[in-house]
């Protein structure tokens, strides 16, 4: 189903929806800090799909439905850029992914990383997702109590590391995940602080940060050498970045294949961590409803699976 939905310039004037008022200077930023969750969720049931609000000074627009998303993203993308409010924080570790790059660059690179998504791909990457969720669940036990966050970061990240670089090796992945760990609280902190600190500034998060990222680095350089070294198609993600030519023959740079590695490792299993933590959450809450009193979900799951 479509949604009508006609955009600001629609109008020929620069309209703003609807949306909560903020404080002078700093706009929403305090609610949003405070508990952002909880305040999109009053906000859309107060102003509906579509309301705006500011973060000092950057007027945010929030599209709380799928067909606004798709007009966004698909549909109409040559219209919007990307917003800097977030993706100055994060350069350091993303560099010119596809998740921060803009214009020729991001068009040359999405151009190149397309053959890595294809049907064929997921299904194989499909694969290996059943094959680690059943390794995991094999692990678990009745009525134990289990941090399902930390599971499902673990388990994305194993799946995530598997489809780029072919690795199961625990060594690396558990090292991955410590420095993203790092990496991902002190961003966290950023989005949430009312004025911006730039990296070089030793803060004790600006520190903690930087040594992320010069793991994580380090960890994907070696990965990416040893793979020149060795030269073979391993049928990964990896593989694909690296085998991958544009228009004019050329392969794309160490650096470039790193900022695009970093980009796919990060936003591929650390977004599909967090559903999955809320889906165990929101699954816990229902069956708490349903039952009356707290159900074990690793206990649910991991007999249902053996069933
Ligand atoms: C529940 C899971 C996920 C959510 C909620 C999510 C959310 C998003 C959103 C909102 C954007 C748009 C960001 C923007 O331009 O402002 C985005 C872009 C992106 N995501 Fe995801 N994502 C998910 C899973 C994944 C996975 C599994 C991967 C990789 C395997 C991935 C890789 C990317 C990349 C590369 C981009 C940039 C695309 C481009 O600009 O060409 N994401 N994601």
């Amino acid at each position: 189903m479509n949604v009508p939905f006609a955009p600001p310039h629609a109008a020929g004037a620069a309209r703003r929806p609807p949306g909560p008022k903020g404080l002078p200077f700093l706009g929403n930023l305090l609610e949003f800090s405070r508990d952002v969750l909880r305040y999109y969720g009053e906000w859309a049931r107060e102003y509906g799909d579509i309301f705006a609000f500011s973060l000092r000074g950057w007027p945010v627009v929030l599209l709380n439905n799928s067909d606004y998303a798709e007009y966004v993203l698909v549909r109409n993308h040559r219209n919007f850029v990307k917003f800097p409010f977030f993706f100055r924080h994060v350069r350091a570790i993303f560099g010119q992914g596809l998740l921060t790059s803009e214009g020729a660059i991001w068009h040359r690179q999405r151009r190149l990383a397309a053959p890595a998504f294809h049907a064929e791909r997921l299904k194989r990457y499909g694969e290996a997702t059943v094959r680690y969720t059943e390794r995991m669940l094999a692990d678990w036990r009745p009525a134990e109590a289990r941090d399902v966050q930390a599971d499902m970061m673990a388990l994305t990240l194993r799946i995530a590391a598997k489809a780029l670089f072919d690795t199961d090796v625990e060594k690396d992945v558990a090292e991955i995940g410590k420095a993203f760990g790092a990496v991902v609280e002190e961003i966290a902190v950023r989005f949430r602080r009312p004025f911006r600190i730039p990296d070089a500034v030793p803060t004790p998060g600006n520190i903690r940060y930087m040594r992320g990222v010069r793991r994580i680095d380090r960890l994907v350089s070696e990965i990416i050498r040893g793979r020149r070294d060795q030269g073979d198609d391993r049928g990964d993600l990896l593989s694909i970045l690296m085998l991958a030519r544009d228009d004019e023959g050329r392969p794309m740079s160490d650096g470039q294949l790193r900022d695009e590695v970093i980009t796919l490792l990060l936003a591929g299993h650390e977004t599909t961590a967090l559903a999955l933590g809320w889906t165990w959450y929101r699954l816990s809450r229902i069956a708490m409803s349903t039952l009356g009193s707290p159900p074990s979900c690793a206990m649910s799951s991991a007999t249902a699976r053996r069933r």
